[in-house]
């Protein structure tokens, strides 16, 4: 069966990954909460960016700017006069629509072939009982839609205490426009030669008139953007600088989805038709995912020119260029910029690694994400909670591997059952500890201080003993395959039924 929204929503809430916000309060409007695993999944997708984008890269640095910027910024960015969608509102329900997205919805529809019964259309197709189209309200099938108004999409705030329009200022919309901003101080503070990039990762505003699906498109989300200068001037590999790079960048962000296990059949590239481009692109591609609603953007990759620097000089009255020392001259770098969603990271890694199987006659939903994505990396298993001794090495085990990463404790149900859980969330890899670890006392048997460690999507089992716990999930967690690891000892073997 394919993949739905509703099990990832369902799932997410069940497992403490996305809460919808102030829901005690009847929710806010796509606006979503991450909760304990959420928020350790989505830092691991912004600790990985950040390490193979930022820290590995010799010509990246990073940037973490306000969120409330000078009003001008958006004046200069063209934010103000044309981030926006057309909308249209029902003049029956009040619900509102963005315009060009109104026929992509099902509709209702009062038949008058059958004495005006009630039915849902799917989205674009006409009645088949009376052959109308949709005329009016999709939602209540009622009201007029009024004709399209041009709607801002940035949320507007007041600076200060007093509430008049000089102090208007905006929550940001992109965290692209800081790095412009701040090229000046960045390129002489680091002393830096094109080309070069700098990065953010950061909250982002949009005041969407119809999100939804999720967390796939919210009112507030985060971004992480690289703004990536280089010499229009300068020619590589034959080919003009900035062409090179918006390449270079798409191979590289395609990279990085599929090394952290997004599958190929699920990632594609669509580059933007010319009447589709932004005013300041002069080529796009979108990285698009296949998620639960179909085919939709994951990430962007523009080609910016100079636009928003010349904007920026020409509003700051302050000079943006870059002294080419070659040709002696003062030059306006091009960017590439290659902008990502963290949320909509979230929600593909996620909807990839769901999968659903048979073990012996039992479901078993199993999320197979890569174990440096996983929120939990270790669950740390006694095999009997009654045993004192067996719970002390267990919850021992615990903390010594949480000084390097995520490893939790449970012993709130049986064996299979806290298997099944831990699938459920994720966890690469489960220690148990058992009586064999620990020996009987009062049978005079010494423990073999071995415990068995369970490898989630395989589902086998290898005995190690405690001392090498660490080293072992060193290998495992960086990325050693399971079956190199476990012939070190003696290879696997299959868990017993229900494990
Ligand atoms: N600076 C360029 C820029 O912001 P964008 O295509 O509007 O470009 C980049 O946004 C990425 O940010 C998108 O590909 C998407 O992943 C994410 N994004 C944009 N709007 C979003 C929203 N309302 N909710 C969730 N993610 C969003």
């Amino acid at each position: 069966m394919p993949l739905t929204m509703d099990t990832l929503v369902s799932l997410s809430k069940r497992r403490g990954f996305v809460f919808q916000s102030s829901e005690i309060y009847g929710g806010t409007g796509s606006v979503w909460d991450y909760g304990p695993l959420g928020v350790e999944l989505k830092q691991n997708i912004k600790r990985l960016w950040w390490r193979d984008f930022v820290q590995m890269r010799p010509d990246m640095v990073g940037l973490d700017a306000a969120i409330l910027m000078h009003p001008t910024v958006w004046r200069a960015s063209g934010h103000v006069e044309q981030f926006t969608d057309p909308m249209v509102d029902c003049r029956d329900c009040q619900h509102r629509f963005r315009a060009d997205h109104v026929d992509a919805r099902p509709w209702i529809h009062f038949c008058p072939a059958t004495k005006g019964n009630k039915f849902e259309i799917p989205a674009s197709e006409a009645c088949p009982r009376c052959g109308a189209r949709r005329t009016l309200c999709p939602d209540c099938g009622k009201g007029e839609l009024t004709a399209a108004r041009q709607f801002n999409l940035m949320f507007k705030t007041f600076m200060g205490p007093v509430e008049d329009d000089a102090a208007v200022t905006y929550l940001r919309p992109e965290t692209a426009q800081a790095m412009f901003v701040n090229f000046d101080n960045v390129l002489q503070s680091m002393r830096l030669k094109l080309p070069f990039g700098i990065a953010q990762v950061g909250r982002s505003f949009r005041n969407e008139i119809t999100p939804g699906n999720f967390i796939f498109r919210t009112r507030e989300f985060e971004q992480m953007e690289i703004e990536y200068f280089v010499n229009p001037h300068e020619q590589v590999e034959g080919r003009p600088a900035d062409e090179y790079w918006h390449d270079r960048w798409i191979g590289d962000c395609m990279g990085w989805f599929r090394r952290y296990g997004l599958r190929e059949e699920n990632l594609r590239l669509r580059w933007h038709e010319q009447d589709e481009l932004a005013h300041y692109a002069k080529r796009t591609v979108d990285i698009e995912y296949r998620f639960p609603i179909g085919w939709s953007e994951l990430m962007g990759i523009a080609n910016r020119t100079d636009y928003d620097l010349k904007q920026h000089a020409k509003f700051s009255g302050k000079t943006l260029t870059y002294f080419d020392e070659e040709r002696k001259d003062h030059v306006v770098p091009y960017v590439i910029e290659p902008a990502a969603g963290v949320d909509r990271a979230l929600l593909a890694f996620l909807a990839d690694a769901y999968q659903e199987e048979e073990v012996r006659g039992e479901k078993r939903v199993v999320l197979r994400f890569h174990p440096e994505l996983a929120p939990v990396k270790v669950a740390v298993l006694p095999l009997l909670k009654k045993r004192d001794e067996i719970v002390r090495t267990a919850h021992a085990i615990r903390s010594e591997l949480a000084k390097r990463w995520r490893v939790v404790y449970d012993d709130t149900a049986a064996i299979g059952r806290l298997y099944r859980r831990q699938d459920e969330v994720g966890t690469p890899y489960c220690v148990t500890v058992d009586v064999q670890t620990v020996g009987d006392r009062d049978k005079g048997e010494a423990g073999d201080g071995r415990v068995t460690i369970r490898d989630r999507d395989s589902m086998q089992q290898i005995r190690v003993s405690t001392g090498e716990l660490v080293r072992v999930f060193e290998d495992l967690l960086s990325g050693e395959a399971w079956t190199a690891v476990a012939a070190r000892f003696g290879g696997a073997t299959t868990a017993s039924a229900g494990a």
